[in-house]
């Protein structure tokens, strides 16, 4: 096959849901042995696109090419055939299954001899693919059981299964692949990604512009369902790019530096000795108006203290006190009648219900705020969560739409905004709430969280990367094996430097 024949390419495809088009005439290439890097605003179009290129969404018009022979892919698995497979943005992994189970699902064929499964082989199989990424995850583990990272690898070993199914030189689609997982994790997907590039192509969407920058040969910039841009690494920048993304002249500064009030003296929440399986002997406070970034690498304990906050999570020994008082109903509805939020990092899992509209997603904690006497103020209801949509540029059709419609990073926004516009709120505890989120929605966070301290809230965040943490933070506390290693004062110019943190979190 000359390699002037791309393996995939498609020409004037448009799709639209209902109200909302969400690929418009749109030509994308994508050529042999190339890394190409997807970037776009939430619902820019992105995961419509992948969707189209395996099979799973039928686009509306326009003519697609593999290894130049036109194509039309029906279902998955025909996709698949012709050597092409997704991890996908919301992960597809079915937890009551074995890590093996999961990753040979769909392609059950090699393992399966006259409808009797040879577990055996079907381990082994699923064993070479884990080994392909250097994973130590055991194929024998139940998948429920296993962390979010942890799953999204078995995720990256299952669509590499593809290789084997194949004549064709598979073309590998990375949805959001990295958004969950850190440092070495991600150092180890893109050494997988330089391995498949000498056989294989690959998509990658990410909303870290540097790290498409580092890894893509060339790079697609869509913007309201058209590329808006094609570049290569070697010809722009991360400013042009981002750019290019929203359309209009950046901020500057996006994380609002000078906006950062300082905070009381008072204490807001107290943490005193509290441990459980996962931690231990934590003493932490917050002061009213006090931003803490907190700092740590996976097994730090730092995600569980956020869920022992809020009630989430039982704990063995400890107290919570807030504004001077024992927290005693220890249970999420118990913290957030006391006035504690908590954004949850698994927001599409944990977060939020599908099938309800927007408007019900963002009023779930906050009934309060939107009813008049005993009765759900309707138009009220409508108004706040109007302005919420306008505010976090939520692309969404309108507030009665179903959950399920909106983008993966417009679903994230519906959520952040049912804490953010809770008026009573006290104590925000924010797991990644940036992650997933476009460079504008980026920004918008930022400032909010400056608001809602400004405004006497104490929050509590663990961010998607230091610079996030040192730039919101007044303090960074950092976690490492479940005990507190270190604290930096980070007040607005006396910000610490990211090595002498990392040094505590290792
Ligand atoms: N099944 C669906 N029904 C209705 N609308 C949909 C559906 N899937 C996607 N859309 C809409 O199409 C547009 C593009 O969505 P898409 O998921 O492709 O965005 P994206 O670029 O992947 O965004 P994100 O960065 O948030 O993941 C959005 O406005 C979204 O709400
Ligand atoms: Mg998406």
């Amino acid at each position: 096959m000359s390699a002037a024949v791309p393996a995939l390419r498609l020409e004037g495809i448009s799709k639209r849901f209902g109200a909302v088009q969400a690929i418009t005439d749109m030509t994308f290439e994508v050529r042999r042995h190339e890394v190409v890097g997807l970037l776009g605003e939430n619902g820019a179009g992105k995961s419509t696109l992948l969707k189209i290129l395996v099979g799973l969404v039928e686009p509306d018009t326009g003519t697609m090419y593999r290894d130049g022979q036109q194509v039309r892919f029906r279902t998955v698995t025909a996709a698949a055939d012709a050597g092409i497979g997704m991890v996908y943005q919301e992960q597809s992994l079915v937890p009551s299954l074995t890590v093996a189970e999961n990753i040979l699902l769909g392609c059950e064929g090699h393992g399966v001899n006259a409808g009797v499964f040879r577990w055996r082989k079907l381990r082994e199989l699923a064993q070479a693919q884990l080994d392909k990424i250097g994973s130590n995850i055991p194929v024998r583990a139940v998948t429920s059981q296993l962390t979010f990272p942890q799953r999204q690898m078995v995720e990256i070993a299952k669509v590499l299964s593809i290789e084997e199914r194949t004549a064709f030189d598979p073309v590998v689609l990375l949805d959001e692949p990295t958004s969950v997982l850190d440092g070495p994790d991600v150092a180890v997907l893109f050494e997988q990604i330089e391995r498949l590039r000498e056989r294989a192509s690959v998509v990658l969407v990410s909303h870290r512009i540097e790290e498409v920058m580092a890894v893509a040969d060339r790079i697609y910039v869509l913007r309201n369902g058209v590329v808006a841009a094609e570049r290569r690494p070697t010809e722009t920048t991360t400013d042009e790019l981002r750019h290019l993304m929203i359309g209009r002249e950046d901020t500057g500064s996006h994380f609002h530096a000078e906006r950062q009030a300082d905070c009381a003296d008072t204490p807001r929440l107290e943490i005193v000795g509290l441990s459980s399986a996962h931690f231990h002997d934590v003493n932490i406070t917050l002061r009213k108006g006090e931003v803490v970034g907190l700092a740590g690498v996976q097994g730090s304990g730092r995600e569980e203290l956020c869920r022992a906050i809020f009630g989430a999570l039982k704990v063995d020994a400890g107290e919570i006190i807030l504004d001077g008082e024992k927290v005693k109903a220890r249970s999420p509805r118990g913290a957030v009648q006391v006035g504690i939020g908590y954004l949850p990092a698994e927001r599409r899992t944990e977060g939020m219900i599908g099938t309800m509209s927007v408007a019900e997603n963002m009023s779930l904690a906050t009934v309060g705020t939107v009813c008049r006497g005993p009765v759900l103020d309707r138009e009220r209801e409508k108004r706040v969560v109007d302005d919420w949509i306008e505010r976090l540029r939520i692309r969404t059709p309108s507030g009665s739409v179903p959950m399920r419609q909106l983008s993966g990073g417009n679903q994230q926004k519906v959520v952040l905004a049912r804490w953010l516009m809770s008026g009573d709120l006290k104590v925000l505890l924010l797991d990644h709430p940036t992650r997933g989120l476009d460079v504008g929605a980026k920004s918008e966070v930022y400032a909010l969280v400056r608001d809602l301290a400004a405004n006497g809230v104490s929050l509590l965040v663990l961010c998607d990367g230091l610079d996030e943490t040192i730039a919101l933070g007044h303090r960074v506390i950092v976690m490492r094996d479940g005990e507190v290693s270190a604290e930096f004062a980070a007040v607005r110019d006396a910000k610490p430097r990211p090595d002498k943190i990392m040094e505590h979190m290792l």
